[in-house]
């Protein structure tokens, strides 16, 4: 570790296998697909161990995750971002590919004219409708004529097929107890039961109910009703799920390795700033004091020290005035508080496996 050229993305592999054979239990145990979201990490050799035991499906945040992983042999990709327009022609062209490129969509003026692209071109797409649970970032609202209405036009439409109604309950981010997250993941979950119901009872089939993040995914008692799941960050976890409590410090397998460069009355400063880290508050409603990240040791121990400030590449930590434990040129890896922010800042991981660094794996970036 020490030769590495910092600031640099450390995974460790071992924790990423415990965290994924853990999701991958949940999954088999409850009987649904489990289709993990690969923006948290963008890498190929990460996938491929999520998805062991599995059939490979994978979602997806932007085309050009689709097109990198359609390139490894995966092909069966949900785009969970709702399609517009400008991104028809890309997305025919990875459909034409050969891969099954699933897409999302809340908005009825989109169906006609994804139906009319899809048909122009020959091609014929599986629509998601987006539905919002309580997060209110994108999709229609359950109880809406419209959560009926753009599932019936989507059933209709020549060039397009109906597959089912999915949603991401972002909010269990925003709350401050495992029971709270609890209501939120059971929300999740039968909000969308009951809609799958209505649906159907207009003559309407549903044949997949989509669900799922990290904090729900991680505390759910039962998804009866539910067809498939889409964690993310629980590959990595972080700062942030940790103190939320989804996981433990010990199952984060994402830090960033960074020298002092700096050493002051009552701070230091290290050479990992924004750009390396980004600048996600993480749980700052929960721990106020949190900063933009945990300093740990290289070996991975709490130092109990934070990253209290940033700049473009300079990272503040404020110490006691005897901090003697570090010096200019020493090396700490850092917990960040969003390790899928984090990652998408990277080009590639150093892969740690007990203790020592054994691998480099590729991110797949850009859109
Ligand atoms: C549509 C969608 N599905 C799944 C996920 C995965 O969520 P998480 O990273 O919390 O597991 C996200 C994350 O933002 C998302 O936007």
């Amino acid at each position: 570790m020490e030769n590495l050229k910092t600031p640099c993305l450390i995974l460790d592999v071992g924790r990423v296998q415990r965290n994924a054979a853990r999701m991958s239990d949940i999954a088999h145990r409850n009987n649904v697909r489990l289709r993990p979201h690969i923006k948290t990490h963008k890498c190929i050799e990460v996938a491929r161990i999520q998805t062991e035991g599995h059939d490979g499906a994978i979602t997806v945040s932007t085309l050009a995750e689709a097109r990198a992983f359609a390139k490894h042999g995966f092909t069966d990709i949900t785009y969970a971002v709702p399609i517009e327009r400008g991104k028809f022609a890309d997305a025919i062209e990875i459909l034409q590919s050969g891969v099954k490129l699933n897409l999302l969509t809340d908005d009825a003026a989109t169906v006609i004219q994804l139906d009319e692209a899809a048909g122009k071109a020959g091609a014929e797409f599986d629509v998601f409708v987006k539905i919002d649970c309580g997060t209110h970032r994108v999709g229609v609202e359950p109880d809406t004529e419209e959560a009926v209405e753009i599932p019936r036009a989507l059933a209709d439409a020549s060039n397009l097929n109906f597959p089912g109604i999915l949603t991401h309950a972002g909010h269990s981010y925003d709350q401050k107890s495992k029971e709270a997250i609890l209501e939120v993941a059971r929300h999740e979950r039968d909000s969308m039961v009951e809609l799958a119901t209505r649906i159907g009872r207009q003559g309407i089939a549903v044949p997949t109910i989509s669900i799922g993040s990290t904090p729900s995914m991680s505390t759910i008692d039962h998804l009866d009703g539910i067809d498939e799941i889409r964690p993310g960050n629980y590959i990595f976890f972080d700062n942030y799920q940790a103190t939320l409590g989804s996981c433990s410090f010990e199952d984060t397998a994402l830090t960033v390795l960074a020298a002092v460069i700096h050493k002051g009355k009552n701070r230091m400063v290290v050479d990992a700033g924004g750009i390396s880290l980004s600048k996600d508050r993480g749980p700052v409603s929960l721990d106020p004091s949190c900063g933009y990240g945990r300093v740990l040791d290289v070996d991975g121990n709490e130092t109990g020290l934070r990253v209290t400030g940033l700049s473009q590449e300079h990272g503040e930590v404020a110490t006691s005035e005897n901090e003697d434990r570090l010096k200019v040129g020493d090396r700490v890896r850092i917990l960040a508080n969003h390790s899928c922010l984090t990652a998408a800042q990277h080009s590639h991981y150093h892969v740690m496996e007990n203790g020592e660094i054994v691998d480099r794996w590729e991110i797949h970036r850009g859109w």
